[in-house]
């Protein structure tokens, strides 16, 4: 366990960058303004201007604790008599993504990319990830639940088919938190527990178990954490910054590393139930076989204050076939609210996010205790998915 005094004081040096990353955001914030880089609450009647892509200023924090303490564990490490190479090409390739998903982010800010450029880039961005997987350990066998051993055997190998569900959790994690956001401090919130998360888990598999895949992700989550969790003071309700979509798109690419790199890209679906769950309920509207508006985020009731589910209205005879199915189905299992309109075949239905669908059966909430809500959905889904790994899963493997 040499990497253990190292790891340590990647945990102190996350508690200074926490500092510094709040003097950085007081500094900058203004400057954002100064040059047009805001946005306007929509949850809110005071119509102020709110600094946005602060995600720059807390990005390039985080990559300058990682750049220190690239030095620090290999000078200590390999004062032990081990220098591990492949951890150090490990660590230099998720950071090649991670920038590269920061550039990608501020460029969504500034231009609104499309959809196609969202999927298509943080394809290509994870191809470094992959290329060092094939190379250091390379491994695409999983292990059968028990009761289909009978059936499949006690392990599968999926070769090129492991490569593509890896290069598809990279492109599902950049994107994930961006479409559960837009209320304050979410972003932020929902990162700070799947990183509290992944932190733990790491910590329990390195050293009490001796994984050694996970020390890349010990290596990368306390600066992640502390400058996430500056980002968090300024963005929580009542929001002072807002994080761009920079913040959204490199912390779901410093999850996807961690997880990809670290062997345990499977289990890490476990702490995003809550992403997962929007991403599917979201599908429809992605994918467009249900009109997308621009802005999915609830609507804000100015006479009460209240946020009530935001809904989009459309023709049904404009649909697709696929996308009548979809709309039945919904409705069948009551997961839409649907109002029918005087003309014909129009309707209204609510946005399918699952921050508006909490809304359609909770009724108007005030937008403070909605986020509130939301934290603890995913602080108990992170509970589940430990219980599912340390209890389930010893059951089932
Ligand atoms: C994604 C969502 C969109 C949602 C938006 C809000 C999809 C496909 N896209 O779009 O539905 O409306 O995020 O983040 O699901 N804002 C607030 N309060 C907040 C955070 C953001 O009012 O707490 C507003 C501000 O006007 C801000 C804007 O949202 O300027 C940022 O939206 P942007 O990140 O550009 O939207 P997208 O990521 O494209
Ligand atoms: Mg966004």
């Amino acid at each position: 366990m040499e990497n253990v005094v190292p790891l340590a004081l990647n945990g102190l040096m996350s508690a200074v960058t926490y500092f510094c990353t709040l003097q950085a955001i007081k500094k900058f914030a203004p400057k954002f303004l100064q040059r047009g880089r805001f946005g306007i609450d929509l949850c809110k009647s005071s119509g102020d201007r709110i600094p946005e892509s602060l995600g720059v200023v807390t990005g390039t924090c985080f990559l300058v604790q990682v750049f220190i303490f690239i030095p620090v564990l290999f000078l200590l490490t390999s004062a032990h008599g081990v220098f591990r190479h492949d951890l150090l090409v490990e660590i230099l390739a998720a950071l090649l993504s991670i920038c590269s998903m920061m550039f990608l982010g501020f460029a969504d800010d500034v231009l609104d990319l499309k959809w196609r450029d969202k999927l298509s880039l943080p394809t290509i961005a994870s191809l470094p990830l992959l290329g060092v997987y094939y190379v250091n350990f390379n491994g695409t066998t999983v292990l059968v639940p028990k009761p289909l051993r009978f059936l499949l055997g006690g392990s599968l190998n999926l070769g090129p088919l492991y490569y593509i569900y890896m290069c598809m959790l990279a492109v599902f994690c950049t994107n994930a938190i961006n479409i559960l956001a837009g209320i304050n401090g979410l972003e932020t919130g929902q990162s700070l527990v799947i990183s509290a998360s992944i932190s733990t888990f790491s910590f329990v598999e390195y050293f009490l178990r001796g994984e050694l895949g996970h020390v890349l992700s010990l290596c990368l989550m306390p600066a992640f954490f502390g400058t996430t969790l500056a980002l968090y003071k300024f963005n929580k309700y009542p929001s002072k910054v807002f994080v761009g979509d920079t913040f959204c798109y490199y912390a779901g690419m410093t999850f996807a590393c961690s997880a990809i790199l670290g062997h345990f890209s499977k289990a890490m679906l476990l702490f995003f139930i809550p992403q997962v769950l929007n991403f599917l309920y979201s599908a429809p509207q992605l994918f467009k076989l249900i009109p997308c508006p621009r802005h999915r985020l609830p609507f804000y009731n100015r006479e009460n204050g209240l946020l009530l589910p935001s809904t989009t209205t459309f023709r049904t005879d404009t649909l697709k076939p696929n996308g009548v199915r979809v709309l039945r189905f919904l409705q069948l299992f009551r997961l839409v609210k649907v109002e029918q309109h005087q003309e014909p075949h129009t309707v209204e239905i609510n946005n399918l996010t699952i921050i508006n669908l909490i809304l359609v059966f909770k009724g108007p909430t005030n937008e403070g205790e909605l986020v509130r809500l939301l934290m603890r959905i995913q602080i108990f889904c992170s509970l589940v998915a430990f219980s599912c790994y340390y209890a389930i899963g010893q059951v089932l493997f």
